[in-house]
């Protein structure tokens, strides 16, 4: 794929994620004041913001964790805001959280074939039919050949290095099919050489699925998202492509600090 492809949005500019007016308030303290999002259908966005600025709260409204004290969130039009976490993970929606979600005593593919399972009906069951299995199997290994994974397919988990294990947590998401992934500092806690894997794994996922990240690590959003949301205390303060946001004086003054 190319650079370019990468950084084109898909052209319908179908709207995926909505939210207008949004604010939480947590008594007397106003994490989310009336902020408005709009997230294009395949783009990727990138929300930073200061600690403390509302980025994680306003995932937990997106998912369905938190109720807003008012406003609405759209998914594809439809008003999602009342739904339940499952009924919205059922239209398209997953999320990454900033804890590790492995179990790092089974293999790469029965972690993938676990989360495979939690879609279908069969979820509750201890035992999977043989024939089932394989077909989970097969799409878990479809999965880590988009990534490059597939030669550890059958190492546990434990025995791969912490970008890769980032790699098969995201990857168990993607096992969802979503429309639109939330992933919350995904190369927290990561070396550098780590994060480039996950970067890059990010860049290079196809476009049917839109992807919202908080993250800290400048480089890293430089690199997988084309638009930028700067929250601060709550607010929107600034929306501006990666190209734009080096220029921008609120981002500079309130958040970077004038280091770009
Ligand atoms: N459940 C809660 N109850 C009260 N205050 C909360 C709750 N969750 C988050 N906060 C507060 O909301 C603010 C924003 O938190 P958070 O969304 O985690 O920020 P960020 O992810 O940008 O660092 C912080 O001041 C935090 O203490
Ligand atoms: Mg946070």
């Amino acid at each position: 794929m190319t650079v370019a492809a990468l950084h084109d949005p898909d052209s319908t500019g179908e709207t995926c994620l909505q939210l207008t007016g949004i604010s939480k308030r947590f008594g007397n303290l106003h994490v989310l004041d009336d902020v408005a999002l709009s997230v294009r259908h395949g783009e990727r966005r990138g929300i930073i913001g200061p600690n403390g600025a509302g980025k994680t709260t306003l995932f937990n409204v997106i998912a369905g964790e938190l109720a807003p004290t008012s406003g609405k969130v759209h998914l594809y039009g439809r008003e999602i805001t009342r739904l339940p976490p499952h009924s919205r993970a059922r239209l398209g929606l997953a999320r990454t959280f900033q804890t590790t979600t492995l179990l790092p005593g089974l293999t790469v593919v029965e972690n993938l074939v676990l989360s495979l399972q939690a879609l279908t009906p069969t979820r509750f069951q201890c035992f999977v039919p043989r024939t089932r299995y394989r077909a989970f199997r097969e799409e878990a290994l479809r999965l880590l050949g988009q990534v490059q994974l597939d030669h550890c397919a059958d190492w546990l988990v434990r025995a791969l290095g912490h970008g890769e294990q980032r790699q098969v947590e995201i990857l168990m998401a993607l096992a969802q099919r979503p429309k639109l992934l939330l992933l919350d500092e995904p190369t927290a806690g990561l070396s550098a050489a780590d994060a480039v894997l996950v970067t890059d794994m990010l860049r290079a996922y196809h476009r049917d699925v839109a992807m919202v990240l908080i993250e800290h690590d400048l480089s890293v959003v430089f690199n997988v998202v084309e638009r930028i949301t700067v929250l601060h205390y709550g607010r929107v303060v600034a929306e501006e492509s990666v190209e734009g946001i080096h220029d921008n004086p609120v981002v500079q003054e309130i958040y970077l600090g004038g280091k770009l």
